[in-house]
């Protein structure tokens, strides 16, 4: 395991991450990674610690992936799943969170529909005066910090698989397409790949990525000079070096030579109005298709965080392509990566 140290209580947010804790993460989940790979795929590492999954909100693989990898690490979970708890008694988050505190839990890890709840929660643990740590799995429209870090992980082993680090992004042009609006993933990805030098377009329609976005982006710490807005169909016109975050209204200047597309979900749940015409037309316009992707490198590779819209954010056939596909190494990414997050957070508990 590296031996850097780690001073973070809560995993809350990528916002301020610093780049030693991106690196500590990738090389603590690439550790991780050799341990699943051994016949006996468990270390003792949180032997005696209490690993709570408060899922608020429904979950497959994230939920399933923090168990995965508290089990791994040999601590003993406890799964809360809001429609069969007694909050449909009527028990407050908060309470909830208390109750789950009274059993001896070490580490939270929240998900909830609403955005703010795991830093409140966090906030009440610290109030308390109690060495509860609370991991974010993803609020509302804010955040999803282990994901954004999990994908990470998966760009920089395939680049390094021995020593993935930060800086094997610097460069690289990366699309994040789709409902940007909506996305706690993108929201998380965006802090990532900025603070790893790489270059990101985010495209989509104008009423999933308004302008309004780049004034949220711009007011939570990217430099004004390091953003360009483009919404004509001509690709971007020539760029200052360290200009890094492009929004497109379109796909084309977002795809043109890039490394790697991230795709995103249409997260209908939260839409609450009519913001596209139909879902084939979204799929003709957004829709990544092998056709599309000859405007990228070569070598492209496309990611998408789950669960997909089959042949509306991505065409089937290309989803299930292994030559271009990184879906299913992003889930097995995020077994270690969060095995990492759980490592880091826990062992100053011993
Ligand atoms: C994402 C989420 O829930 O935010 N999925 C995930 O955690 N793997 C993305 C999504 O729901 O679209």
């Amino acid at each position: 395991m590296p031996t850097t140290t780690w001073n973070r209580h809560h995993i809350l947010s990528l916002a301020d991450f610093t780049t030693a804790e991106y690196d500590t993460v990738l090389q603590t989940a690439a550790s991780f990674q050799e341990v699943l790979s051994r016949r006996t795929k468990k270390v003792p590492t949180l032997q005696g610690q209490v690993v709570a999954n408060l899922f608020f909100e429904p979950s497959t693989r994230t939920r399933s992936s923090f168990e995965i990898a508290a089990k791994r690490l040999s601590a003993d979970t406890l799964n809360f799943a809001a429609a069969t708890s007694s909050m449909t008694k009527g028990e407050t988050i908060l309470d909830t969170a208390k109750t789950y505190l009274a059993m001896g839990t070490d580490i939270m890890v929240v998900r909830h529909r609403e955005a703010g709840v795991p830093n409140a929660i966090a906030a009440e643990m610290d109030r308390l005066g109690v060495r509860v740590s609370v991991l974010n799995a993803g609020d509302g429209q804010h955040e999803h910090p282990s994901q954004a870090l999990l994908d990470l992980f998966t760009i920089c082993t395939l680049i390094d698989p021995d020593h993935p680090r930060l800086e094997l992004l610097k460069g690289k042009k990366i699309a994040i397409v789709g409902d940007v609006l909506h996305s706690r993933v993108a929201r998380s990805n965006i802090w990532s790949l900025i603070a790893s030098g790489a270059e990101v377009h985010l495209a989509a329609p104008p009423t999933l990525l308004p302008k309004l976005f780049a004034e949220f982006i711009l007011e939570s710490g990217v430099r004004s000079q390091d953003f360009v807005i483009s919404s004509s169909p001509s690709f971007p016109t020539p760029h200052s070096p360290n200009q890094q975050l492009f929004l497109h209204w379109q796909l084309e200047p977002a795809l043109q030579n890039a490394d790697f597309v991230m795709t995103l979900r249409l997260q209908k749940e939260r839409m609450t109005a009519h913001l596209l015409p139909s879902l084939r037309e979204y799929h003709q316009l957004f829709g990544i298709t092998r056709t599309k992707l000859q405007l990228c490198k070569p070598n492209v590779k496309i990611l998408h965080p789950g669960p997909v819209n089959r042949g509306v954010e991505i065409s089937s056939e290309l989803m299930d392509d292994p030559e271009f596909s990184l879906i299913q190494s992003q889930v097995t990414s995020g077994v270690a990566i969060r095995m990492a997050l759980l490592y880091l957070l826990g062992s100053g508990k011993a």
